[in-house]
């Protein structure tokens, strides 16, 4: 089965970002709606959207607009038809009436339900037409999900799901898990489960939203936004219709309906416009007092609400052993729910997937956990397990478990993908380096560097994988959402707060030297980002001989915005590559300008798409939809160059001072807009410094050192003011930058 075009009926948020993947695929698409001007709109919504659904805004030319009247012939000619309508299953039953009728035979036809049973959207379906409609449920934002459940029922063509799997797995990059036709299916099964358990717990131990939101979250491997944020972020009122589906679909005795009770407070909130970020605000709401914004957070005992108070619980990374060790409540909390959840969701084995290790995967790729609740039982340990948690009686699995207590019952991972990827490696490693920030997997061919901190964030010791790795070709890759978010600017700031601006210089100077060595190591060093490649995370790229990157990448070097210049040979890099320009050639000023355009303004590429004219990417890296095949195409290019030689060394001329005060020129043009105020001017002028090569002119040849050494000199003497420690503040506390 070939997929070559594809017609999408409903042209909602779903509608929409299906097509726009189908879009960023390259693939033909018409998107039919009630009315042309609806999926017009939307049309021109995917090509607005921040963050954006295309990877290439020219790829929306793609699209085909119109109306389920006029234009349903273009079902004739589709090999998908996808139906995205609202969730009414009279609306469903009349279009797949409609589709059937005119679709030619053997297309294939899903519909994205969230909550219908495939049993409900078929029955009136003949025999043949069921054979060739499944269900596709994708996620929302659907580019940035990496969940697409494929559910099938027992009327299915198997080769056909398998085709489409294929399809969506190849051309639109998703984790394609195919599951069976129960409520929920897998990721909101269980995920909407962690909520509610998280949710009626935090009020059973009387715990503040904030300590459960610290407690359900980054230290469980679960993202930040916790359990109430997610709520607010849903939709208080959506949560409320997904839990009155899940009370109608599941039999009386499921655990889920214990958890999916009304609450009185959630009914008042929704009752009063309270129903999330889109109403007046929901769990958290900001307020403002004396012209100021203030986060507040509700009682969930007195419905009040009051300022957020910061919990800290020490725990900055994924540690499920560090957290149900504790001896207060918080322990007992994430007791109670991770054991909660493992236990509802072994109870689901094999009858919502005979693949256990697919429910893992359905929470890594759709709700974001870093881990799914059967590797949270492997983490924490089998006997561990066993010896704290109390019945489990009609549980087959964890019955089996406990008369086996085989501590590797897990076995492989991500059994869902035929793809050899970063997940299923690891396992397979020789011998393990690790230190606090990064972890080192030796194979026989080749190593890996997994970075393992908040974010990704590099520090002296991520620096020193790095360079300990370099004996063989070096893929430098992880599993977690982000490549890397940067440099650790709290470990930076922690020395700025004592004053010991030696060891940061020290720090910068080996992250130089590690970037160098990487470079003009003798094996081939190849990045392979996804996520946040920013700051220094793109000057580990960026030095890199090779990138293979995902299509998901937001990159670039952001230094400026916390009053910095990158000084990881960030500034080098970028400017060596504008050199090689025609036009660079002509005009030596051309680079630097153009370069300190781009560094000063921090400008940033939501895709690799829109990194190659910034030339954070060069046309020969490789742009891969599937976020699994980044390991499988970086070991490509290892055997592709088993005669590596690094490359040559750069050098520069640069035009010193008259460079300088161009630069300056420009610069006070914006201080005279008002767009930088007085230390955005210092930050500039630094900039400008480096770019036009210091004190030089441009008959005098500079080395990579040289540049090395006055973005080093730049960096040191701004981390050294208080206005760039100030901003540096503000961003690690709220998340953006200050202009000052
Ligand atoms: P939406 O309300 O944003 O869009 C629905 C679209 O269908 C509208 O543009 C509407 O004009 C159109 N429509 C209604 N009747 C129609 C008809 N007879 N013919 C053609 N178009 C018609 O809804 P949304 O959120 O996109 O949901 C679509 C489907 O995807 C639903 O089944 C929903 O349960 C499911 N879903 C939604 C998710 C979400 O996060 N919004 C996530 C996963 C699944």
């Amino acid at each position: 089965m070939d997929i070559k075009k594809v017609v999408i009926i409903g042209s909602g948020t779903m509608g929409s970002g299906i097509a726009a993947q189908l879009c960023n695929a390259n693939v033909p698409v018409t998107l039919l709606d009630l009315k042309t001007e609806i999926s017009s709109a939307a049309k021109e919504r995917i090509h607005k959207s921040r963050p954006p659904l295309l990877i290439d805004k020219k790829q929306i030319e793609n699209i085909k607009v119109g109306n389920i009247n006029d234009n349903f012939d273009v079902v004739k000619d589709a090999d998908w038809i996808v139906e995205a309508v609202v969730e009414r299953i009279d609306i469903k039953h009349n279009i797949y009436e409609k589709i059937f009728k005119n679709r030619k035979p053997g297309a294939i036809v899903s519909s994205n339900t969230s909550s219908i049973p495939i049993k409900v959207l078929s029955e009136k379906l003949s025999k043949i037409e069921k054979k060739d409609f499944c269900i596709t449920h994708f996620f929302n934002p659907v580019r940035y999900m990496g969940l697409l459940e494929i559910v099938k029922n027992e009327n299915n063509d198997l080769n056909k799901i398998n085709s489409l799997k294929k399809f969506c797995e190849v051309e639109l990059g998703k984790g394609a898990i195919v599951c069976n036709d129960t409520p929920g299916f897998l990721g909101n099964r269980i995920g909407v489960y962690a909520m509610q358990v998280a949710m009626t717990e935090a009020f059973k131990m009387k715990l503040s939203i904030e300590e459960a939101d610290a407690v359900f979250g980054r230290p469980m491997g679960v993202p930040k936004t916790g359990v109430f944020g997610l709520y607010d972020l849903i939709g208080i009122d959506l949560m409320a219709d997904v839990l009155k589906s899940f009370i109608k679909e599941l039999p009386k005795n499921d655990e889920f309906q214990i958890v999916a009770k009304e609450i009185p407070l959630i009914t008042k909130l929704i009752e009063t416009g309270y129903t999330g970020r889109k109403g007046k605000g929901g769990f958290y709401r900001m307020n403002k007092a004396n012209n100021q914004k203030i986060l507040e957070a509700i009682n969930l005992e007195s419905g009040e609400y009051l300022a957020t108070k910061k919990i800290d619980l020490g725990i900055d990374t994924v540690n499920l052993n560090k957290l149900i060790d504790r001896d207060d409540k918080y322990g007992q909390y994430a007791w109670s729910i991770i054991s909660k959840i493992i236990k509802y969701s072994s109870s689901l084995v094999p009858g919502i997937t005979d693949k256990f290790n697919d429910i893992d995967e359905a929470m890594r790729l759709g709700f974001n956990w870093a881990m799914g609740p059967f590797e949270m039982l492997k983490s924490i340990g089998v006997k561990k397990f066993f010896e704290r948690i109390d019945n489990f009686e009609n549980n087959a699995f964890l019955t089996n478990l406990s008369k086996t207590k085989d501590e590797n019952f897990y076995g492989e991972r991500q059994l869902y993908t035929q793809i050899e990827t970063l997940g299923k490696m690891k396992p397979k490693a020789l011998k393990i380096d690790k230190n606090k920030s990064a972890d080192i997997y030796r194979f026989k061919d080749f190593n890996i560097v997994e970075f393992t901190t908040k974010a990704c964030a590099l520090d002296y010791d991520s620096m020193d994988s790095l360079k300990n790795a370099t004996d063989k070709p070096l893929i430098i890759i992880n599993e977690s959402m982000q490549f890397s978010a940067g440099v650790n600017l709290t470990y930076t700031m922690n020395f700025a707060d004592k004053g010991d601006f030696k060891s940061i210089e020290k720090f910068i100077k080996y992250f130089q030297e590690t970037c160098k060595h990487l470079k003009y190591s003798n094996f081939p060093v190849i990045s392979a980002p996804s996520g946040l490649v920013l700051g220094g995370g793109e000057e580990v790229a960026i030095q890199s001989n090779f990138v293979v990157s995902h299509t998901n990448i937001v990159m670039g070097l952001v230094e400026t915005l916390v009053g910095l210049v990158p000084a990881g040979g960030g500034c080098k890099e970028v400017l060596w590559r504008w050199t090689q320009t025609d036009e660079a050639k002509k005009d030596p000023d051309y680079a630097p300008l153009k370069v300190f355009n781009i560094i000063g303004y921090a400008k940033t590429a939501t895709s690799p798409i829109e990194a190659e004219p910034l030339k954070f990417l060069r046309p020969q890296d490789k742009k891969i939809m599937n976020r699994n095949s980044l390991l499988d195409e970086s070991k490509k290019i290892i055997y592709a160059n088993r005669d590596f030689k690094p490359p040559k060394p750069c050098t520069f001329n640069l035009s010193g001072k008259p460079l300088k005060n161009k630069m300056i020129i420009l610069l006070e043009k914006l201080y005279n807009d008002k767009v930088i105020l007085d230390h955005g001017m210092e930050v500039g002028k630094e900039l400008a410094n480096v770019l036009s090569g210091g004190d030089t002119s441009i008959d005098k040849t500079l080395t990579e050192d040289d540049l090395y050494k006055l973005e080093l000199d730049s960096f040191m003497r701004l981390i050294q003011t208080k206005k760039t420690q100030e901003r540096i503040k503000h961003t690690l506390s709220t998340g953006k930058p200050l202009i000052n």
